[in-house]
């Protein structure tokens, strides 16, 4: 376990996820909890039809992984840790697996997209303390739901590491990821990145951008403190 970065104070590493079982969009295959071992995770709860909030986020996950990334694959040539960043719907009513996987062309092409009935979302938003709504406001003859606006770092043990809100940069991300992964891969030295189960195993290839140079420094990162909370609640996030 990683004890250099504090998950939040007291019981708060055991209080986020759990057992879910929903489908990958992309694949059509089946995926639970099970399926985030193995490799670092990044989990988002989001609807694709979210005017701009969601695609602010996923834009901002995108570039801080691209960060990593370019990080990873320059130190460990033979086995880059390939975080992969997960979409949760939180509308299983509109949102079906093809528009799912169709929205997330728009972002890094490891994103695994998961949908599921209102039941399967529900128990994973439920095991993730993720809050959802659907409003009465409109947005283009459509409903919005409001809910809770956060990312979360899960380890390959499919624990949670840390999170994410609306603050932090893509900076933090790519900062806050490459450290975990230093970090892991220094707690366990046989570990293989890449070998985590179900979801899209593919790499970034195309449409790559230029990588910002980054140092491996031991430079103190911006690691949210507070802990997760239950609902953000930002309306029509
Ligand atoms: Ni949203």
């Amino acid at each position: 376990m990683l004890k250099s970065i504090p998950a939040s104070q007291g019981s708060g590493r055991a209080a986020v996820g759990g057992p879910f079982r929903l489908v990958d969009a992309k694949s059509g295959k089946p995926f639970t909890d099970v399926d985030l071992r193995g490799d670092f995770g990044l989990l988002y709860f989001g609807f694709t039809f979210c005017p701009d909030i969601c695609p602010d986020e996923l834009d901002k996950i995108t570039e801080g992984l691209r960060k990593a990334d370019g990080f990873e694959e320059k130190a460990h040539p033979d086995a880059p840790a390939l975080v992969r960043p997960v979409f949760i719907t939180i509308d299983p009513e509109r949102d079906t697996a093809e528009a799912v996987a169709e929205y997330l062309e728009d972002f890094h092409p490891r994103f695994v997209g998961l949908v599921g009935s209102p039941d399967s979302v529900r128990e994973a938003a439920r095991a993730f303390r993720v809050y959802y709504h659907k409003t009465a406001e409109e947005s283009d003859g459509g409903y919005l739901i409001d809910h809770s606006i956060i990312c979360y770092l899960l380890d390959p043990n499919g624990d949670f590491v840390t999170f994410f809100g609306r603050n932090n940069t893509a900076d933090d991300i790519a900062d806050v990821v490459r450290r975990n992964v230093r970090e892991w891969r220094r707690s366990n030295p046989g570990w293989r990145p890449g070998q985590g189960s179900g979801g899209s195993r593919t790499r970034s290839t195309g449409e790559r951008q230029a990588m910002p140079k980054i140092e491996d420094d031991e430079a103190a990162v911006a690691v949210p403190s507070a802990p997760p909370v239950v609902a953000e609640g930002v309306a029509g996030g």
